[in-house]
């Protein structure tokens, strides 16, 4: 496993993004809505790096039917959804990768009528993302790599490694799959 962002950048970078939202937010009706499983270990901490009143939600977004990198339907699950009417909503996820979770979820939560509703992610794969959106916040940009920890998965392994780091094939195979 080659380690692309360390524990310690992240941690600098979280703490950055705890102050902004805090400042941005600090007289609206925040809820941020974590989306399962990936952005637990970045929700867990940002919430605790921002200083104003905010309400944690949570929804459950899989991709599913392609490859590792490139999946091929979206299925959303907001039957946890607490009602958001006239709240300021910031979507929290691990990664925007094509970019097309995020706008498959900005989609489903129109229906809970939010005031308004921003992104923010950890991590931006500038070079793979095919949607005419950007997030709204996002701690690192990165190339073009799979990356798994502090969230990020393989087959469902690595989420709790403390950085985010490149597996090679021999660590691939041993989370039960095959690069
Ligand atoms: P999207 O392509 O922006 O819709 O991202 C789809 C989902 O793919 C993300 O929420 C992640 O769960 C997953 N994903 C994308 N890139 C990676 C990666 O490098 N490692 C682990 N999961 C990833
Ligand atoms: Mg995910």
């Amino acid at each position: 496993m080659r380690v692309m962002i360390t524990e310690q950048e992240i941690r600098e970078r979280v703490r950055e993004l705890g102050e902004k939202i805090s400042t941005e937010y600090s007289d609206r009706p925040l809820t941020i809505l974590g989306v399962l499983t990936g952005s637990v270990v970045l929700l867990a901490d940002l919430i605790r790096a921002t200083s104003v009143p905010l309400r944690v939600a949570l929804i459950q977004a899989s991709s599913y039917g392609g490859t590792r990198t490139s999946p091929t339907a979206l299925s959303v699950n907001s039957s946890l959804v607490p009602d958001l009417t006239g709240r300021d909503v910031l979507i929290l996820d691990d990664i925007f990768d094509t970019g097309k979770t995020m706008v498959g979820l900005l989609e489903s939560l129109k229906a809970f009528h939010p005031r308004c509703v921003r992104t923010a992610v950890l991590l931006w794969k500038t070079d793979r993302t095919c949607v005419h959106l950007e997030p709204d916040y996002f701690c690192f940009k990165i190339p073009d790599e799979f990356v798994v920890g502090y969230g990020l998965d393989y087959n469902d392994e690595f989420r709790h490694l403390p950085y985010i780091g490149v597996p090679d094939e021999s660590d691939l195979v041993k989370a039960g799959g095959h690069a």
